[in-house]
Order: structure tokens, then C-alpha cells, then sequence
């Protein structure tokens, strides 16, 4: 279905825009060396995922919207992604904190508190977060106050208690604990799900969306959310530091509980294809007629090499 669509075309044209906003977005002057943390934080690295699939919801939503409602989905979109990044962004700082993983590699540089100190890394985390909503609020009337409002709770949502800070929660408490099945995709949904699942229905959120899409992509942003934790599990058992940017064989060196320790490495690959088919069915059945972007998405998600 996707044959024909030119994934890296598309997403290039998308991230010119985003990390040109970013750039203008992250300020490289706020006090004592924070800005310069902030933007080592988020410039220059990354897959840009979450924002791509907002861009993508966004524009199926845009392509079946009357006229007059495309620009606000797309200054509506261009801020989601943006406030998504800064999100991930901050998330990744402290993920890699001595008191939480303990990493000294990401992105293929030295991690923030290597290259800032811990305080810093911590305050860089905490001014992102605060950013992201910032972003989401503008006061020039490009976005309707309800929309700004609804992007902010999806954004609360998926980024705190019962989202990615819950999980990473349940990561903390789950070191050399054998997890069920169960127990594992609910730390996966929440600690890395939540934030995916966020992005596709943010971009759809910045107008008002059919509930048949609305619930259609919920379907798809949880399945692909899932499947690039299990994917990422994967990655740290199959890929070397050098091609994920962040250091290899993490997991069982801290003793984490992963699909990988928890199935073995085929059947956690093929849990990930079957993800992957749960969600390019969800797309199907949306009614969105212009899918290609979030089915391109889906397959880049669980077949990439890093
Ligand atoms: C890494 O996310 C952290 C997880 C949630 C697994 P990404 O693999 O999207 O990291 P970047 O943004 O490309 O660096
Ligand atoms: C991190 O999961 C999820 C976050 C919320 C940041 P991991 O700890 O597996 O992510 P990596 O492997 O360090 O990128
Ligand atoms: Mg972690
Ligand atoms: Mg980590
Ligand atoms: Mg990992």
C-alpha cells in the first residue's frame, strides 16, 4: 500500500521545517549556560520520530479538511512536533542521569551531564519540559484557545504519572525483577507508548477529527508505540554503540527486564511484525484517505537498524 511513497523525501521536506523551528524555539540565551544545554540537548540529533508522526496525522487530517481549517492544522502540527521533541528530548537527559541509567553515550556525543554536570542536565530537563507547553500556547491567534488546550492535556497526559514518567517508574522498581508479559507492555506502553501515541493524536487533534479516525489511530499509535520499545529492546541486544549512537547491550549489563530477556530474540521480532500488522490494520480502517505517511512510518518503525 505503501509501494511508490518515498519515506526519506517526505520526511526530509518535514524535518527542514521542524528543526528549523527548533533551532528558533530552543533559546540559546537563556541564563548561566542553560540555553547551551537546552540545544545540546535537542539540535542536531536524533530520528525526529515523534514528530514525523505527528506531521503525518496532521496532514491526513489536513487532506480531508476544509481549506479554510489547513493552516491552523499546520501551525497547530509544527508546534506538536516541536513540543513532543523537547518532551523526548528531556526525557533522554534523564534517562541517562547517573541515578537513573547511568549512560555516558547518546546521539553519538557525550550525554549532558558528561558534558554539563548533573545539575545542569537536570535543570535542561525541567526548562525543556516547561518549553514544550510554552510552544503549545501561542498568543497570536494561530491556534484556537480549545485546541491549545486539548494538545496540552494529550501532551500532560502522555508525558506524566500514567505516561512516560510512570514508566520509567516501573523501569526503576523493575531491575532484576522478572516481569510477566503483562507486566512488561504496561512499563513499554507507558514509558515509551504514552509518547508515541501522544504524537499521532496530537496531529489529529489540531482540528476536530472523525471519531472513527480518532479511534482508529489511538489503535495505531499504541501498537506502533509498543512495538518501538520491543524494537529498541532488540536493537540493544543486535546493534553496536556506534550505529544506535547510545551504548549497546545496556540492558542486560543493568539487568532490565526487556522482550528480549523475556522471549528470546525471534519471538520478541516476531511480536513486533505482529504489532506492526495490529497497526497498518487500525490505518486501514480509519476512513483517512491519506495514509501513506503513517503506514510508512509503522514499517520504519520495526524493520530500522538503529
Ligand atoms: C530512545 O528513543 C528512547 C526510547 C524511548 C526507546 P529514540 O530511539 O527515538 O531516540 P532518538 O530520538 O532517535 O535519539
Ligand atoms: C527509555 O527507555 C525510555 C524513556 C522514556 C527515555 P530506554 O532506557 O530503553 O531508552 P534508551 O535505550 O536509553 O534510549
Ligand atoms: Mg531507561
Ligand atoms: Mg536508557
Ligand atoms: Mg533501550
Amino acid at each position: 500500500m505503501s509501494a511508490g511513497f518515498d519515506l526519506s523525501a517526505w520526511s526530509t521536506d518535514r524535518l527542514a521545517r521542524v528543526e528549523q523551528a527548533l533551532s528558533l524555539w530552543v533559546p540559546e540565551g537563556a541564563p548561566a549556560g542553560l540555553g547551551g544545554a537546552m540545544r545540546y540537548a535537542v539540535l542536531d540529533g536524533g530520528k525526529r520520530l515523534r514528530p514525523l508522526l505527528v506531521m503525518a496525522a496532521a496532514e491526513a487530517l489536513a487532506s480531508d479538511a476544509a481549506n479554510e481549517q489547513r493552516a491552523q492544522i499546520h501551525a497547530a502540527a509544527l508546534r506538536s512536533a516541536c513540543a513532543v521533541e523537547l518532551i523526548h528530548a528531556y526525557s533522554l537527559v534523564h534517562d541517562d542521569l547517573p541515578c537513573m541509567d547511568n549512560d555516558v553515550l547518546r546521539r553519538g556525543k557525550p550525554t549532558v551531564h558528561v558534558a554539563y554536570g548533573e545539575a545542569m542536565a537536570l535543570l535542561a530537563g525541567d526548562a525543556l519540559q516547561a518549553l514544550a507547553f510554552e510552544l503549545l500556547t501561542p498568543d497570536d491567534g494561530s491556534i484556537p484557545p480549545a485546541i491549545q488546550a486539548k494538545l496540552c492535556r494529550l501532551l500532560a497526559r502522555a508525558a506524566g504519572f500514567d505516561g512516560m514518567a510512570g514508566g520509567q517508574a516501573i523501569d526503576l522498581a523493575s531491575v532484576g525483577v522478572a516481569l510477566t508479559e503483562g507486566e512488561l507492555s504496561t512499563m513499554h506502553r507507558l514509558k515509551t507508548g504514552a509518547l508515541l501515541q501522544g504524537s499521532v493524536m496530537m496531529g489529529l487533534a489540531s482540528a476536530d477529527a472523525p471519531a472513527l479516525a480518532q479511534q482508529a489511530l489511538a489503535t495505531y499509535g499504541a501498537a506502533v508505540g509498543l512495538a518501538f520499545q520491543v524494537v529498541d529492546d532488540i536493537l540493544d541486544v543486535t546493534a553496536d554503540s556506534a550505529t544506535l549512537g547510545k551504548t549497546a547491550g545496556k540492558d542486560a549489563a543493568q539487568d532490565k527486564p526487556t522482550y528480549v530477556s523475556l522471549l528470546g530474540l525471534p519471538a520478541a521480532s516476531a511480536y513486533a511484525q505482529k504489532l506492526l500488522t495490529q497497526a497498518l490494520d487500525a490505518l486501514a480502517g480509519s476512513g483517512l484517505s491519506n495514509t501513506l505517511a503513517l503506514h510508512a512510518l509503522a514499517n520504519m518503525v520495526v524493520n530500522r537498524s538503529h
